[in-house]
């Protein structure tokens, strides 16, 4: 773990900065996202969403993928490239918001509801939206990796669900994927301790049936062997002393995702 890389100050004031634009962006998604669309208009809007505020998409041309935001429909697990697909009624989407800012990344999640979703599409997703919520409890100063990924397989086998093997969160900074990789699932007290100051996504994915992915034509596309439905959410965090701080927080609540935003919920609570 002495590879994980412990940020100062500075740094992780920008890669806030980043994860406040990402947060934004997604935000936009939230109010654009309706049936009758294009991925590929999510990803006009990202794009120039994105540049608008000064910053630039951090997947295009990363390894060669050809788009700006990664867009996940259905039984797509992540790294779906925006197409001419049309969204429906009854689809979840997980759009996934990467920007850069003065060099360093921000990197954010959400899956959206498209029209009114079968209780399956909502279970899943209400699954890992909690997931995550559960993975960021676990975080602090002394905590391990380990206790990350087990919090999110206890919760979400618990609920029926499985969590994908195949795609990890990881170490964020200047560059979009550096160690730690964070597996979403894990055994309480195992792996590396966390410090104060390491930057780092989670990002569960959880599949309503198999945990098992394939790789599609494009060489992207991630999808469920068994075609099950897939959910995603995703934040940045910096491990604090008693904590963490998520870096891509939300000021106010994300729409077509809450399916019922509770304007008493604090801010904190808000965030995740
Ligand atoms: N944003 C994704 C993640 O959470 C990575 C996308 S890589 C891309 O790590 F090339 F597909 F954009
Ligand atoms: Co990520
Ligand atoms: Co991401």
């Amino acid at each position: 773990m002495s590879n994980v890389s412990i940020k100062t100050v500075k740094e992780v004031d920008a890669l806030r900065t980043a994860s406040q634009m990402a947060a934004e962006t997604l935000l936009g998604v939230g109010e654009m996202i309706r049936a009758g669309i294009t991925t590929e208009d999510i990803n006009t809007f990202v794009h120039e969403d994105t540049i608008r505020r000064g910053g630039y998409p951090a997947p295009l041309n990363y390894h060669g993928f050809p788009k700006s935001v990664c867009t996940s429909i259905n039984e797509v697990v992540c790294h779906g490239i925006p197409c001419d697909r049309v969204l429906v009624p009854g689809d979840i989407i997980n759009v996934d918001v990467t920007t850069i800012y003065n060099g360093f990344y921000g990197d954010t999640s959400a899956t959206f509801y498209i029209g009114k979703p079968s209780a399956e599409a909502k279970h899943v997703t209400e699954v890992s939206r909690r997931s995550l919520q559960l993975g960021i409890a676990q975080v602090r100063d002394g905590a391990r990796l380990g206790d990350i990924g087990a919090a999110i397989q206890e919760f979400a086998e618990g609920e029926g669900c499985s969590v994908v093997r195949a795609f990890v969160g990881h170490g964020i900074g200047r560059r979009f994927h550096e160690a730690p990789q964070v597996s979403h699932v894990g055994k309480y007290g195992s792996g590396a301790r966390l410090r104060a100051g390491m930057c780092f996504t989670i990002e569960p994915m959880i599949n309503l049936g198999t945990y098992e992915v394939e790789i599609q034509e494009d060489k992207w596309t991630a999808l469920t062997a068994d075609r099950s439905l897939s959910a995603q959410f995703e934040h940045t965090i910096v491990v604090t002393r008693n904590g963490c701080e998520v870096l891509t927080r939300r000021n106010r609540p994300l729409a077509n995702s809450e399916i019922f935003p509770d304007p008493f919920v604090v801010s904190a609570a808000r965030a995740l």
